[in-house]
């Protein structure tokens, strides 16, 4: 049996602790799939195509991991690829409650659908996105917390907005 999962996100922009969360799902997937959202309702900094080129610079290479664009319902989507489980990472207590809310939402959406929820490495627990965009934005340094390629286009996105 080919098991199949899709990781979505925002990825605005991805960090090593989604790296961290794709690299441990390898180890129980045959084929990963990051799923990501076109038109989330919330406010980014890098547009979809952006996000998706860092995705294909970083997690692209691993074998077995493919990047992919998805908009309107995620059930819709897995559906439509015949996948049905979903990959989240789980960071923190504080992460739980809305990861319960979202999982049965899709479940009831959809009743096929199984989450699975991994821990990253304990030096990514407190790391996200946001926090990621505000050190880069005031100047701060994340070396060790994004990929080469996502600091080079942070520091450019915020030299050309400043
Ligand atoms: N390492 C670092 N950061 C992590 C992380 C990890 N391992 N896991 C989660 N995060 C952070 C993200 O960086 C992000 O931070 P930010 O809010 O500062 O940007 C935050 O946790 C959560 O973001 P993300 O994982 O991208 O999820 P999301 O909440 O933005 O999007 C979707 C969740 C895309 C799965 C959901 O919105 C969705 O399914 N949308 C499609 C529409 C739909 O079906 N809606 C109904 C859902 S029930």
């Amino acid at each position: 049996m080919n098991r199949e999962v899709v990781y979505p996100g925002t990825f605005d922009p991805v960090t090593n602790g989604h790296l961290d969360i794709i690299k441990r799902a390898l180890q129980m997937f045959d084929q990963i799939t990051v799923a990501v959202v076109d038109k989330p309702g919330k406010n980014l900094l890098f547009t979809t195509r952006e996000r998706i080129e860092m995705l294909q610079a970083t997690a692209g290479k691993l074998s077995n991991v493919k990047i992919e664009r998805f908009e309107g319902l995620l059930v819709d989507y897995l559906q439509k690829r015949n996948i049905f489980v979903i990959l989240r990472g789980l960071r923190a207590v504080s992460d739980f409650e809305y990861e319960f809310q979202i999982a049965l939402m899709n479940r009831k959406l959809y009743s096929n659908i199984e989450s699975v929820f991994l821990m990253p490495s304990q030096e990514y627990t407190y790391l996200s996105s946001s926090l990621i965009k505000e050190v880069v934005r005031l100047g701060g340094k994340v070396e060790g917390l994004v990929p080469g390629v996502v600091e080079e286009a942070l520091n450019k996105k915020f030299a050309l907005t400043k």
